[in-house]
């Protein structure tokens, strides 16, 4: 039996436009997980048991662009095994789906490393990386492959579509705190709108994105000099020209006003938006109160994590 685990993510700066080919800045977060388990089965076939999801199936009966599928599919045509032994592979994860914590991608990094390992020949970590890549294009037509790569390496990211990746230094920890409002929100739907906005006007929305990137490049010169009020009102800034963007929602516009005037630093949503999760820069010592006032604006679950 082997067994692999993978952490969520929420992405700090720049997302959407990262899709077209600016910096992002995106970190692990440990305190969510997927774990894949997969053992050898006496029934005969390849089970796929998710219990989170309501699945419980064998391979052969999902459609081959099955995220879960492909995946699997993936691993045995990457290690030229045409046929499988008999086994099951059991989904757990405590990440909430479609709400900007990159579930998706735990969930294939979990599969790819339990299932290779289980096979005898663990995959390293740029092909877990790619294979992982593969899959985020069954969730969305046109990913930068952030998700996966944070979620592959579990550690802090300064991401541009097709480079190597790069960490970067956290000057002095900080403590965000992630508000959930509850809504499902395929990241598909708000990728897909804002490619809507830029074929119809690329000059502009070039500029925009432009603007999102010199933000992304500063927050990160604030967070490796331990900057955090600076950091702070970069947030802000970002979460305008998202909302210019019209990935924004009233829900995680509420959030973010309550972030702010319950004294967060700064605050924005964070992901794919349309939903899912928003963001706020907290000191430690004003959390509750943070989070007191985002349960009263409607958030659905808070998560605190230090970035370290
Ligand atoms: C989703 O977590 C982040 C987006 O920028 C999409 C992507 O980068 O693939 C919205």
């Amino acid at each position: 039996m082997t067994t692999s685990s993978a952490p969520g993510k929420i992405i700090l700066f720049g997302e959407h436009a990262v899709v077209y080919g600016r910096p992002a800045l995106a970190v692990p977060v440990t305190q969510v997980q997927a774990t894949a388990t997969v053992s050898e089965n006496s029934r005969g076939g390849i089970m796929i048991e998710a219990p989170n999801i309501n699945l419980s199936a064998e391979l052969s009966r999902l459609a081959p662009d099955h995220p879960l599928a492909a995946v699997i599919h993936s691993v045995f045509s990457t290690l030229s095994i045409s046929n499988p032994p008999a086994c099951t592979v059991y989904l757990q994860s405590t990440i909430p789906v479609a709400s900007g914590l990159g579930s998706g991608a735990a969930v294939s990094v979990a599969i790819i490393r339990a299932l290779s390992a289980f096979l005898g020949q663990p995959l390293p970590d740029e092909q877990v990386n790619a294979l992982a890549f593969e899959a985020e294009k069954l969730y969305h037509d046109t990913p930068s492959g952030i998700d996966n790569t944070v979620v592959t390496y579990s550690k802090p990211v300064y991401f541009i579509k097709r480079k190597p990746i790069k960490t970067f230094h956290v000057g002095a920890p900080f403590t965000i705190m992630i508000g959930g409002t509850g809504i499902s929100a395929p990241t598909k739907e708000s990728v897909g709108a804002v490619r809507k906005l830029w074929e119809a006007d690329k000059p502009r929305w070039e500029k925009v994105f432009t603007r999102v990137g010199e933000i992304v490049w500063n927050a990160r010169q604030a967070i490796e000099r331990g900057d955090i009020a600076e950091l702070g009102r970069l947030m802000d800034a970002n979460h305008a020209l998202l909302q210019a963007m019209t990935v924004s929602s009233v829900e995680l516009d509420q959030l973010v006003e309550a972030a702010r005037n319950s004294g967060a630093l700064g605050a924005k949503l964070s992901g794919g938006g349309r939903g899912g999760n928003m963001i706020a820069l907290v000191e430690k010592e004003n959390a509750p109160e943070v989070a007191r006032a985002l349960s009263s604006a409607g958030a659905k679950r808070t998560i605190v994590t230090q970035v370290a």
